[in-house]
């Protein structure tokens, strides 16, 4: 691979802006500081006017996912395609387990949906279903493959739900291998019951996939997740927060210091129940887990963000055609298959919402979408920063650009958006992953298959 030099641009990274030249070589950067000599490279790329980023890390999304009697509409070709052609260079998805399996073989499962198709490198969480005194060590041996964090389910009754001894058990075991627990926070036998009582009472639409699941579900569930990892003494990722209510558990948890972290997604910060009252079916469109909150939650989540209380902003990509799939629940919200999608526009929302609208700088955005992610889930520092020795995923980041979301343009294999005719300002021009120029003028130019996987590095309880 050639020698790249990027001149002229402004590279951001979470703790610093510098004006510096970028020497990037065999996939690394070589070298990040001012006026480096043209002739260390054999590519000199001029970034004037550009900034120049660490590629995006995406640390929760659902390709080629089978959920809710179908299958998420992107696999992992169409899926990290659109997320590079929107400056996101590394994912983290989720392999699951099925019932009375090993997790190694859902591992495998995983790896052979991504072969040939990952056009960046991925790493893989694993949903945790079942928990036999094997699964412990199964929990272990998925460390060692770079497994290192799995996500739990106290939501989804008959599905993927999973008790709190389960849960309990697999936090001790965290505590011990230095993995992280990854919380679905929603109590959903509750909710289950106010979802059966809405069906028996004609209640159908999907409006009624929000009004029956109540912030309070989702704090308890968070409260609950909170205290077992404390008395197991793991640390806790609360995934897709969603509202103030779960907010304040987790803030009263980092004020006492316990390592309970969270993320929230764009949908949460820029949607709102509000948006989607009146939608009739369309509304199918919106069905998610948790569901849109009512529109006071939104300033709380930017808060949240701005103070450090919630660590990580990821998409949840989880796309269903509106068509074919959706479609599935039309005469009974609770059989619209649960996702929507955005791998694609993350950091182009952020970016304007955040940094535009000023709720934190460009370093925060820089934070809140690359470093952090990189951190938590055990990619830090090849992944999320722009030093020497980092892989060189890196993205020339326009803050001018102007773009209109559309599905019409946009290259989610999807039918819709949920961001449809936002106008944003700032974009991806040019993004490379380990070196290589993968979009190219917003276009993608980089091959199906490319994208390696990423063995991730347990913590090892060093959370504080
Ligand atoms: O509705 C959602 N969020 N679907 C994806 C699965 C999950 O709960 O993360
Ligand atoms: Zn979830
Ligand atoms: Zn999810």
């Amino acid at each position: 691979m050639p020698t790249l030099l990027i001149q002229n641009g402004t590279i951001v990274n979470a703790d610093s802006t510098v004006r510096a030249d970028l020497l990037i070589g065999g996939g690394i950067v070589k070298d990040v500081r001012p006026a480096i000599p043209p002739n260390s490279a054999q590519t000199i790329v001029d970034a004037t006017g550009l900034l120049i980023l660490p590629g995006g890390i995406d640390a929760h999304t659902h390709l080629d996912m089978p959920f809710g009697g179908t299958t998420s509409s992107d696999d992992f070709e169409t899926g990290t395609r659109a997320a590079a052609i929107g400056g996101t260079t590394t994912i983290v998805d989720f392999a699951i387990q099925a019932r009375g399996t090993k997790m190694r073989t859902a591992l495998d499962t995983w790896w052979k949906k991504a072969e040939g198709k990952a056009c960046i490198d991925y790493g893989l969480h694993m949903i945790v279903t079942d928990l036999s005194d094997a699964g412990l060590e199964d929990m272990d041996d998925l460390v060692r493959e770079g497994v290192a964090s799995f996500k739990l389910f106290m939501a989804y009754p008959n599905a993927l739900m999973v008790d709190d001894a389960t849960i309990f058990k697999a936090m001790r075991q965290t505590a011990k291998n230095g993995a992280l627990i990854c919380m679905h926070a929603e109590n959903g036998s509750v909710i289950d019951v106010i979802v059966q009582q809405a069906l028996a009472e004609g209640k159908t639409a999907p409006i009624y996939h929000a009004l029956t699941r109540p912030t309070q579900a989702e704090a308890e569930a968070v409260h609950r997740a909170i205290a077992m990892a404390e008395i197991a003494g793991a640390p806790v990722y609360i995934v897709h927060l969603s509202s103030e209510d779960a907010l304040n558990q987790v803030r009263e948890a980092r004020d006492r210091g316990l390592p309970a972290f969270a993320e929230t997604c764009p949908q949460y910060l820029l949607l709102s129940l509000e948006d989607v009252a009146d939608k009739g079916w369309e509304g199918a469109k919106y069905v998610f887990t948790p569901p849109l909150r009512e529109r006071r939650n939104q300033p709380k989540l930017w808060e949240g963000l701005r103070k450090d209380n919630l660590q990580v902003v990821s998409t949840d990509h989880c796309p269903f055609c509106f068509e074919d799939q959706k479609a599935l629940g039309k005469d009974d919200f609770s059989k619209i298959p649960n996702g929507g999608p955005g791998i694609e526009n993350r950091l182009q929302l952020l970016h304007h919402h955040g940094v535009g609208k000023g709720h934190f700088s460009i370093n925060r955005f820089v934070e809140l979408v690359s470093t952090a992610p990189a951190r938590i889930f055990g990619m830090y520092p090849k992944k999320g920063v722009l030093a020497v020795g980092s892989d060189a995923d890196v993205v020339l980041w326009d803050p001018f650009a102007s773009h209109t979301i559309s599905a019409a343009t946009h290259h989610m294999r999807v039918d819709y958006s949920m961001f449809e005719g936002f106008k944003l300002r700032g974009n991806a021009r040019d993004v490379y992953s380990r070196g290589e120029l993968i979009v190219s003028k917003g276009n993608f130019i980089g091959k199906p298959g490319r994208g390696q996987y990423l063995r991730r590095q347990a913590r090892g309880g060093a959370w504080k």
